[in-house]
């Protein structure tokens, strides 16, 4: 690429150097994030419940050329939680980016045959977890006066794509959370939004009984996202070509929903 261009897109999104952390990103949306962030100058802790699948993301950084560090993170777990900012913050300096993506999804469950138990766990990973880490992760920011946050929602969260009513519930409240952090912590220069993510080509999505044929024929766009359509979108609000926006939530999703 002619050097002027390159410099561009650099300057465009000023990640270069930047500290990242992406939660549940040894696979999937978080994946493609992580390696999108580290390909733009980014330097990246990749972690997830599952420390092999954040290993390997970890390792195919470092082969493109990128930066990362991995850790395994249950984001239920406050602990593991603390271990892997602090971690973050020892290596590259501090924290500036947190991407909170992991999830747990209920498998198609109606209310009817949801269970309390079920709804916990849900409830526990998706938005408790997701408190948790911007919460651990805020003096780090507060310290900077800078940060960018991107609660990683969902098309259930707003009345598309229904699914089971506590994974909706998690969404939603996520996406309430950002909103309500983006007017508290603009005074921080912290920008705080959601993304609400339309149906995206992950194990995550592919539920037994699901016809992938029938979801595509109804989206204007005739296919299903890539992780990498979500991750443009993730990359782009943490960025500071988003210094400007805040509060909001950006979702692509082929036209599915306006
Ligand atoms: N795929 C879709 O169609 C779709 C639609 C809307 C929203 N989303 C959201 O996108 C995000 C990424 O999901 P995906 O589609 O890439 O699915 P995925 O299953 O590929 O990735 C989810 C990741 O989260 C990790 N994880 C699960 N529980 C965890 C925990 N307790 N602690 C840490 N990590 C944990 C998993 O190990 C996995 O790596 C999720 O927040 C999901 O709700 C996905």
């Amino acid at each position: 690429m002619e050097e002027r261009v390159q410099k561009a897109m650099f300057d465009y999104f000023r990640l270069e150097g930047q500290a990242a952390i992406v939660t549940g990103s040894g696979n999937g949306i978080g994946r493609a994030t992580a390696i999108m962030l580290a390909d733009l100058g980014a330097r990246v802790m990749v972690c997830d419940i599952e420390g092999d699948s954040a290993k390997k993301v970890a390792e195919e950084i470092g082969g493109r050329g990128g930066t990362a560090l991995y850790n395994r993170c249950d984001v239920t777990n406050l602990e593991e939680i603390r271990d892997t900012i602090g971690k973050t913050a020892e290596a590259f300096g501090g924290v500036d980016i947190l991407v909170n993506n992991a999830a747990g999804f209920g498998g198609g469950k109606t209310f009817d045959r949801m269970t309390y138990e079920e709804w916990d766990r849900l409830i526990r990973i998706n938005l408790t977890g997701a408190y948790m880490f911007t919460n651990e992760v805020l003096p780090y920011m507060v310290k900077k006066q800078h940060g960018k946050i991107c609660m990683v929602s969902s098309g259930a969260a707003l009345g598309y794509d229904f699914s089971d009513p506590h994974y909706a519930a998690s969404k939603a409240g996520m996406i309430g959370l950002a909103k309500e952090l983006s007017q508290e912590l603009a005074k921080h220069r912290i920008n705080v939004n959601a993304l609400g993510t339309g149906l995206t080509d992950t194990r995550m999505a592919h539920l037994p009984g699901r016809s992938w044929e029938d979801e595509t024929k109804g989206l204007p766009w005739h296919r299903v996202g890539t992780p990498e359509d979500q991750a443009a979108a993730i990359v782009f609000l943490v960025s500071e070509a988003a210094e400007y926006i805040t509060g909001q939530v950006l979702c692509p999703n082929g036209g599915a929903w306006m």
